[in-house]
């Protein structure tokens, strides 16, 4: 296997987030390629820049709060150069118990990372899902700026939803990148 040209970096409270980034990478490698793996608690940000291709990933917590190793970074986001660089987002959340919130750090993140003029992919219907308000949502609603995994309450199709976006992300890197 070459090189990887794939960071996924995640931040995490109580692990779900990181088993998600695993699944997620093992899917690239059925795809032959491979991903390096990150906590973002254990790396320099500057990293992140030498990948052609980030995937992202974030829980949410205590209403709309942002997980706090990414939220201890946010600030410095705008400032790395990425402009080159393709990033994909995946959030954790809890759409029943949370549904006013529905992985509202994706969206910051996403919010956090738009001076960077890098290019994102992987958006993600929002059909399939029950609940009231997210900022991870595009502007018609109709779709998450990332893939959002609920491990609380639909764990049974969380395997399914990393198989299918993984697919979606390769075919969309393959169009940003010709
Ligand atoms: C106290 C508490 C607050 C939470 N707040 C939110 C929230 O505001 N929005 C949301 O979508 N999920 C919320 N969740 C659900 C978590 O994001 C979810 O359990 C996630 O899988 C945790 O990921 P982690 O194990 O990587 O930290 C909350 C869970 C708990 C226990």
């Amino acid at each position: 296997m070459a090189q990887p040209s794939i960071a996924l970096i995640y931040g995490t409270d109580t692990n779900n987030t990181e088993e998600i980034g695993h699944k997620i990478a093992k899917q690239w490698e059925e795809l032959g390629e491979s991903v390096d793996i990150f906590n973002i608690k254990e790396i320099s940000l500057d990293q992140l820049e030498s990948y052609p291709m980030l995937i992202l990933g974030i829980p949410t917590w205590d209403f709309g709060g942002i997980q706090s190793d990414w939220e201890d970074v946010g600030d410095c986001l705008a400032e790395l150069s990425l402009e080159h660089s393709v990033i994909a987002l995946y959030g954790l959340g809890d759409q029943f118990g949370y549904g006013d919130y529905f992985i509202d750090a994706v969206g910051w993140l996403y919010e956090k990372l738009q001076p960077t003029n890098a290019t994102f992919i992987g958006q993600w219907p929002t059909q399939g899902y029950d609940f009231e308000a997210s900022r991870a949502c595009t502007k018609d609603k109709t779709s998450f700026v990332g893939l959002a995994i609920d491990e609380d309450q639909q764990f049974d199709l969380t395997d399914q939803r990393i198989e299918q976006w993984v697919i979606q992300l390769y075919a969309e890197r393959t169009i940003e990148t010709a």
